[in-house]
């Protein structure tokens, strides 16, 4: 059983109909590889020095998890947010639709708080409201469709729950535009207006943009009470 009542899936399992993008993270290369290119890339993206020490204190600074939480990490490739998650205490379903990225995440980021599994967050299953805080980290990007990932994740918030994303913003570069193609990626490239919209019912309170890269924390409001 996992962190979310449920069983979990195979990792050997495949999911169906991915794009180009999702499916290049099937590969055990991608996924020995993909760490090493986590530690630059925002930098790189950023168009300025932004390490993962800084990233960690950003989200800890905004999100503030507090132990004993239960948390989901949508699309966690080698298990950064995980990991931060479950040393804060928090227990964690870490999911992706990649077993070799898990595989590579289980042995990266080992602790008893996590709980490793196979899932498209577009089509999941798990309890409606059954976590305090979602984090997706470029994850939004790679989807097949991100409004029904973004329902995936926003539906399993409990009430008062948090949202913390990272994503690339749309620039109209022409890498983006090649990166947009079906056959050579099919990634997604959205702004915060569109996001925003996707995330009916929830507020957007805190945004920050660092070049290329967007960082923004959403809450679900609390239920009224009567
Ligand atoms: C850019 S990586 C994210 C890395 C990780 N969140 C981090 O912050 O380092 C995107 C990951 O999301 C996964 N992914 C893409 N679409 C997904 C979906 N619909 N459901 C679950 N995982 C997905 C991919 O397999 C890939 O491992």
């Amino acid at each position: 059983m996992d962190a979310s009542g449920q069983r979990k899936e195979n990792l050997n399992s495949g999911p169906p109909s991915l794009t180009a993008a999702q499916r290049s993270n099937f590969a055990p290369l991608t996924a020995r590889t993909y760490t090493a290119w986590r530690r630059r890339s925002l930098g790189l993206l950023a168009g300025r020095p932004f390490s993962l020490a800084q990233e960690t204190a950003l989200f800890l600074g905004q999100c503030r998890p507090q132990p004993g939480e239960w948390w989901l990490d949508a699309g966690t490739s080698t298990g950064f947010y995980a990991g931060l998650l479950a040393r804060a205490g928090c227990r964690v379903l870490a999911v992706d639709l990649s077993p070799a990225m898990l595989r590579e995440a289980a042995r990266q980021q080992p602790h008893d708080h996590i709980d490793w599994a196979v899932m498209n967050v577009e089509s999941n299953d798990l309890p409606e409201g059954r976590f305090d805080g979602v984090t997706v980290g470029a994850t939004l990007n790679e989807t097949h469709d991100p409004a029904r990932f973004l329902q995936g994740a926003a539906r399993v918030l409990r009430p008062g729950g948090q949202l913390w994303m990272m994503y690339l913003l749309r620039t109209a570069g022409p890498v983006q535009s090649v990166l947009s193609v079906p056959t050579l990626g099919g990634l997604h490239f959205p702004d915060p207006a569109w996001v925003s919209a996707d995330l009916p019912g929830c507020t957007l309170v805190h945004g920050l943009t660092l070049g290329a890269v967007r960082f923004e924390r959403y809450l679900r409001p609390p239920v009224a009470s009567l």
